[in-house]
């Protein structure tokens, strides 16, 4: 699919398809009003004889419509006017890409991000409709012998505005769209990937070849390298698979080599079965999902690379298997991280922090602007946040609100919860200088505060994205987030 920015009257364009919003009860959007009013009255008596309500979630394809050139008019549903909100924008959009995927129609010309909407600008609604429009055509059909013949008839999106102002804002508005998009689709694809494929060798290929697309500088450190950086915490989760382990280290440069980077580590556990600690049967096929951070992180440095982002970033992705072997480590084994901390295990299901913990310490480093950890980490967190925001937790109030405001602009949900070193006691442990799990209660926090223990040196957040990376049940899938949040972060840190 190719988009454009246009300006233009509704009524003018010649296209296969224009898409105008109808509001609940039958009130036209104004490009609807102007398509109205050229024919004569004809959408509006359509609307009268009851085809159409508006309500959100609906379409009515209109043909040869009197005194208008394109083929098609599309009325697209908005629901009621005054609850148009970020919500409500989103789903007239992936309705409207819905409709015209079951059209014929090759081009379409699309006039709803004329429409007022509370707080959000024109470039918010292109940005999101270059996002929804590229999900609307995402398949996973790879694995499957004979894909499904669907093939997209849409090839040109034409976004309309309605002030030449606005051409070059819509310009950049799409550009980001279209490269968040492409982060989301990457980190979708290596989700939904089954985990004999997607294995911490083939996801330090995928690094590999990325570097040489995007010309970024990759190092695969293995289990020699490790071992003599004194990784004891990650390898001790390693050592109970057969597949090697990986340390994979991105590196994008956008500014001089002086700026200091944001660093993104992106927890890479191919598959969790908990190890030793051994998690039980149902559903564990999802745990091939739990290296949806290292996913992200790849999507975060795509999208960057093709927005060729003015500011330095580099990805950090610990990547193993985590299995019950015959060396694999026991519940009251005691490691010492690469910090030089001993660390207890006492259930080897707790591996993400433990692969966290050594990356963290590695990227020290670089000495970094801030760090950003993104892991789906805790059960705990899908139990207090749900499938709806990823967690957040941080040292440092600045990045925090940073982050949040990113997410709120990229409508990627992330809720802060709180590091007071209230919950630091429930680590003690009489034989190590921590345990790797706290009590049953404040999983999620508990497990931040672990990793906390391993951050001191710079500014640092923790995305806890256990609820959010992947969707089970009928929809069963990765949902690409938080792309979405951490590209937006990133892109306001460059200020372009
Ligand atoms: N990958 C899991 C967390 C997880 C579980 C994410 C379910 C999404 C859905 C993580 O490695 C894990 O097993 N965490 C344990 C920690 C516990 C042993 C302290 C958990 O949450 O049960
Ligand atoms: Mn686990
Ligand atoms: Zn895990």
């Amino acid at each position: 699919m190719d988009f454009a920015i246009k300006l233009g009257a509704p009524e003018k364009s010649r296209g296969a398809c224009i898409v105008v919003g109808i509001f609940e009860s039958r009130k036209l959007s104004e490009p609807a009003k102007i398509l109205d009013d050229t024919s004569k009255g004809y959408i509006s008596n359509i609307l009268r004889q009851g085809d159409m309500e508006g309500k959100a979630n609906t379409t009515l394809l209109l043909h040869n419509v009197p005194d208008i050139p394109a083929k098609r008019v599309m009325l697209v549903g908005l629901g009621k006017e005054k609850d148009f909100n970020d919500r409500a924008y989103q789903l007239a959009v992936s309705t409207t890409f819905r409709a015209l995927h079951q059209t014929g129609a090759a081009d379409a010309a699309l006039f709803l991000t004329e429409i007022p909407l509370k707080q959000r600008n024109v470039a918010w609604k292109i940005t999101q409709t270059a996002i929804i429009a590229a999900e609307s055509t995402y398949r996973f059909d790879r694995l499957k012998s004979k894909p499904e013949k669907e093939h997209v008839v849409l090839s040109k999106v034409a976004l309309y505005v309605s002030d030449q102002a606005s051409l070059p804002i819509g310009e950049k508005a799409l550009q980001q769209g279209l490269a968040i998009a492409r982060g989301i689709s990457v980190a979708k694809d290596l989700g939904n990937l089954a985990p004999n494929i997607c294995t911490p060798t083939y996801l330090a290929e995928q690094a590999t070849e990325m570097a040489k697309t995007y010309k970024l500088k990759v190092s695969i450190l293995g289990q020699k390298e490790m071992e003599k950086l004194g990784m004891g915490a990650f390898l001790a989760v390693a050592r109970g698979s057969d597949q090697p382990a990986k340390l994979i280290v991105l590196e994008y440069r956008g500014m001089a080599k002086m700026d200091k980077p944001i660093v993104l580590v992106g927890k890479g556990v191919t598959f969790d079965t908990g190890g030793i600690s051994l998690k039980p049967a149902a559903e564990m096929d999802e745990m091939k999902f739990d290296m949806s951070g290292a996913g992200s992180v790849l999507g975060v440095l795509t999208a960057v690379a093709e927005m060729k982002l003015p500011l330095n970033v580099v990805g950090i992705i610990p990547a193993t298997e985590n299995m019950p072997g015959g060396n694999a480590t026991k519940p009251g084994d005691v490691v010492t991280s690469m910090s030089g901390q001993t660390i207890e295990i006492l259930n080897t299901d707790a591996e993400g922090r433990l692969i966290l913990c050594d990356a963290l310490t590695y990227a020290e480093r670089y000495k970094p602007d801030a760090v950003i950890d993104i892991a789906t980490l805790t059960g705990a967190c899908v139990i207090a946040l749900g499938h709806v925001a990823s967690g957040l937790m941080s040292n440092n109030d600045q990045l925090a609100k940073e982050l949040l405001q990113a997410s709120e602009l990229a409508s990627d949900r992330a809720w802060q919860l709180p590091l007071w070193s209230d919950y630091q006691e429930w680590l003690k442990s009489n034989f190590a200088d921590m345990a790797n799990i706290g009590g049953r209660s404040a999983g999620t926090i508990t497990a931040a505060c672990f990793l906390s223990r391993f951050t001191e040196k710079y500014p640092w957040a923790h995305l806890d994205i256990a609820g959010t990376a992947w969707k089970n049940g009928k929809e069963k899938g990765s949902t690409g987030r938080p792309v979405p949040l951490l590209t937006q972060f990133l892109i306001s840190r460059a200020k372009v």
